[in-house]
């Protein structure tokens, strides 16, 4: 068969024909055996009622109603390559995790894209965070980071986060999305969000493409090198192909009339050999420092300034290999901040210190207690005491199923125990509401100092464009908000606002 001249989305099926004879290649049932008719049911006569033994149109039809499974909580929406990551500097003075072993050593990673509140049919170019989560197959095990394209996060405890993703989330009793009332309330109440509303509704708050922008670990985690000393570390990848964004305006055109726009794009860039690549980098905090800084290094509302904790160069990941099932590993793949390799251990980040659980007890829930089993999640041999449970599939050859045991079963490693930090703790334990941290510093140089005039205007209109559905009290209550930022920002939004009403006839 000739393949059109599209692009190599458009074309996928036109392609699998070329390469695909319909020679031999008889439909089976499930089970492998050949079916004589598929588009027909077994009847009595014409119109006589259909058999109980047509097992075969049956079977299709049982298993069409299982084909969907539960979609992400959050992060529903996305798309997912493979390819490596390559260490092209020696960091091994901070950590003993052989993925950074040496200079030139690939280890492979796989990659899901996502936006935060969408589901799973929504439009990709919507005002969003998007998630960007790295899997690296190390050779020590997975390593998942669950990053994004934000340095920084809304909340910084773990028990905001369900509040936090309801406001952004439908409505429970109209289900319409976004409730501004909803968004603009929380917002308000906790101004920890603020430093990440600002990137919100900055021109990064929509990119055009998911190859152009930024990732970042955003939480805090630690490094233990071969000698047990351990530092606090965080982790970026910054684009090779840079930064592209969408205005408001271009993005509503683009959903209405693609609305798998950056999907099309990532599929057709690894299609045509254009391999996306980012550079990886770490930032390195010593224990003595985090003790006298400043501001709390553990939380994930602020960054650690570029010019106190410099960007230290590690390597590169290149995205070489569209998904050839994307249901079994892109639905059915699972980022966990929990899966860390020896040499990488978590801090006392209390946002990531949630996620620790949430992520394997959701993925229990939405793939089932052996999603870990499943080859886009472990492609290794495990050797553990677990055992059984829905879909096992590896049953460990016999090994003894407790611990300990005199039959040769896996032993605790060695080298593992050398490089657990040992790490002094002491407080009283208490629930201590962060709210009223430093939480306008930051957001404060941001606006004063990085965003150019521009981009302010843009600022201005989108948040303006959020805050005209809501009540007066609630814009009130944000312009204050913007205000402990910058008077000039809430003023500017103020002006904005009455303009926007004069225009659009609003009664403000
Ligand atoms: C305590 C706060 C948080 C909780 C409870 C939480 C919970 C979750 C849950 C339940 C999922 C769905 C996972 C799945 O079904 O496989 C998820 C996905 C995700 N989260 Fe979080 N999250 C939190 C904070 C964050 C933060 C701070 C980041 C950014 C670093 C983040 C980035 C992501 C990403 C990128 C995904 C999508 C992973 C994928 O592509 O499959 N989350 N989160």
């Amino acid at each position: 068969m000739a393949v059109p001249k599209r692009d190599a989305a458009f074309n996928q099926l036109a392609e699998y024909a070329r390469k695909h004879s319909n020679d031999d290649n008889s439909i089976t049932t499930t089970f492998g055996t050949p079916v004589p008719e598929k588009d027909s049911s077994l009847t009595v006569g014409y119109h006589g009622p259909v058999l109980l033994q047509d097992w075969f149109s049956l079977d299709e039809l049982a298993h069409f109603s299982r084909e969907r499974i539960p979609e992400r909580v959050v992060h529903a929406r996305g798309a997912g390559a493979f390819g490596y990551f390559e260490v092209t500097h020696d960091i091994t003075k901070y950590t003993a995790a052989t993925v950074f072993a040496q200079i030139g050593k690939k280890t492979p990673v796989g990659v899901r894209f996502s936006q935060v509140a969408g589901e799973l049919g929504y439009a990709d170019t919507v005002r969003d965070i998007r998630g960007f989560a790295l899997k690296f197959y190390t050779e020590d095990g997975i390593w998942d980071i669950t990053g994004n394209n934000q340095p920084v996060f809304f909340v910084r405890d773990f028990v905001m986060f369900p509040s936090l993703i309801h406001v952004m989330k439908r409505n429970p009793k109209t289900h319409i999305r976004l409730d501004y009332d909803m968004f603009w309330d929380f917002l308000t109440l906790r101004p920890e969000t603020t430093h990440t509303t600002m990137i919100f509704f900055s021109d990064r708050g929509i990119p055009d493409s998911f190859r152009k922008q930024h990732g970042y670990g955003v939480n805090t985690y630690a490094f233990v090198n071969a000698q047990g000393k351990f530092n606090y570390c965080k982790f970026h990848w910054l684009s090779n192909q840079g930064i592209g964004t969408l205005t408001s305006a271009e993005a509503q055109k683009i959903a209405g009339i693609d609305p798998d726009f950056h999907i099309r794009d990532l599929y057709n860039a690894i299609a045509n050999g254009n391999f996306p690549s980012w550079n990886f980098y770490i930032q390195i905090m010593t224990p003595e420092q985090a003790a006298k800084s400043e501001f709390d290094p553990f939380d994930d509302t602020k960054v650690w300034p570029h010019g106190q904790y410099p960007l230290i160069p590690v390597g590169k990941i290149v995205l070489n290999r569209n998904p050839e099932n994307y249901f079994a590993e892109v639905e059915q793949i699972g980022f966990d901040p929990a899966h860390l390799i020896p040499g990488i251990e978590p801090s006392p980040d209390r946002m990531l210190q949630g996620r620790l659980f949430a992520y394997g007890d959701t993925q229990r829930h939405r793939l089932g207690p052996n999603h870990i089993q499943l080859p886009v999640n472990c492609p290794f041999h495990v050797h553990n005491y677990d055992r059984d449970g829905r879909f096992a599939i590896h049953n460990q050859g016999g090994a003894p199923n407790y611990h300990p045991n005199t039959f040769n079963g896996p032993v605790n490693d060695k080298r593992a125990q050398a490089l657990t930090p040992q790490i002094p703790l002491q407080g009283v334990a208490n629930r201590i509401d962060s709210v009223n941290e430093d939480n306008f510093t930051q957001a404060r140089v941001l606006y004063q100092r990085v965003m150019k005039p521009d981009e302010k205007t843009r600022l201005v209109q989108n948040i303006v464009s959020f805050l005209v559905p809501t009540t007066s009290a609630l814009r009130e209550r944000a312009i204050d908000l913007f205000a402990h930022v910058d008077e000039s920002l809430a003023q500017r939004i103020r002006d904005s606002l009455k303009a926007t009403a004069i225009e659009q006839h609003v009664n403000l």
